[in-house]
């Protein structure tokens, strides 16, 4: 696939290297239809220089009013953020950064609790371990398609028990709608997405909101790619991705990951496997449509949204 480095409405993939205020002012407006992006906590990781708050927060506002202008009419903006720390107190970025996305009209539609297993353990305080991802829309009229990313019902063999349609079953065979907790391994050490990033999505948190918040042929965004998950998840699902990262290693790391992914050779942790559960391991068997042995591992195939699974050479 070729990758343009600058924004092209004709190209499918646009990786660009720099600040993404300069790749925003590029984009057009009301072109983008799902923005979702993890910034910088402020927490003076190796890609960022640690500001004070009220300095932070008027750089993000700069960011979310280019963002908000780029927005489809009917698009969605997803900002997953996490806490900033000082002095061992922590202040929710999900808190501080509301008001600036209210300020630009926008509707806040949920406010996702993405929870995960692994982290710091802390010692004067509990250890966290979730974060949250706000979901804003520009407008009421907004894409939500929830059948793509439906979960299998806890007892799917309910039926009503009373009234004309006693005897059916009750819950929707497709499944059910998978409610704003979302319980998705974060990419710690032993996961198979892990590269030298500290702090990647998980390329199937990503890919739910791609599912039910584009259709195919879309563009998405991610102004803070790092090493471009947000790419890949919109690339297999057959929508379009554009990014900027400030840092060539991480910017080189996203071109091979999705070149990878394109031929099927990247390895995912797919959507519908159940998180593992060491103390019942019956739960842990994926279920009926992927296949997955001991020495085998997931890979993309070429056809977007498809999995099979190859052994290990
Ligand atoms: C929290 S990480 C995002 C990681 C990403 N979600 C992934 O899956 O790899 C934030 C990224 O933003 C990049 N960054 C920081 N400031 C930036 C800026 N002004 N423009 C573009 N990228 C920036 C950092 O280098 C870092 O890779």
């Amino acid at each position: 696939m070729k990758i343009s480095p600058t924004f092209d409405q004709a190209s499918s993939c646009v990786l660009f290297h720099g600040d993404c205020l300069d790749l925003l002012k590029q984009i057009p407006d009301n072109s983008i239809k799902l923005i979702v992006t993890s910034p910088p906590y402020n927490l003076g990781k190796e890609y960022e220089t640690r500001l004070k708050l009220n300095q932070y927060i008027s750089q993000q506002k700069q960011v979310i009013e280019e963002c908000v202008r780029t927005l489809d009419n009917t698009g969605s903006i997803c900002w997953q953020v996490g806490n900033y720390v000082n002095n061992s107190e922590i202040i929710p970025l999900d808190i501080v950064l509301f008001p600036l996305f209210a300020s630009f009209g926008l509707h806040l539609r949920n406010r996702i609790v993405w929870q995960f297993g692994h982290g710091l353990h802390a010692s004067k305080r509990f250890s966290g371990r979730y974060e949250v991802i706000l979901w804003f829309t520009k407008s009421n009229n907004y894409t939500f398609n929830l059948d793509p990313i439906r979960i299998p019902q806890k007892y799917p063999q309910k039926k009503y028990f009373k009234g004309p349609r006693k005897g059916e079953l009750s819950g929707n065979p497709l499944g059910k709608n998978p409610n704003d907790i979302w319980d998705i391994p974060n990419v710690k050490a032993n996961h198979i997405e892990k590269t030298v990033h500290p702090c990647q999505f998980p390329i199937e948190l990503i890919e739910r909101l791609v599912l039910s918040m584009t259709n195919e042929n879309d563009w998405v965004l991610d102004p803070f790619m790092g090493v471009g998950s947000t790419a890949i998840a919109a690339l297999m699902h057959n929508r379009k991705a554009v990014g900027a990262e400030i840092r060539n290693e991480y910017l080189v790391i996203a071109k091979n990951r999705i070149q990878k992914a394109l031929k099927g050779e990247l390895q995912m942790r797919p959507m519908e496997r159940p998180v593992y559960d060491p103390n019942q391991p019956a739960k842990n068997i994926p279920p009926k449509n992927i296949k997955i042995n001991k020495s085998a591992q997931p890979t993309l195939l070429e056809k977007p949204g498809k999995y099979r699974v190859e052994k290990k050479k």
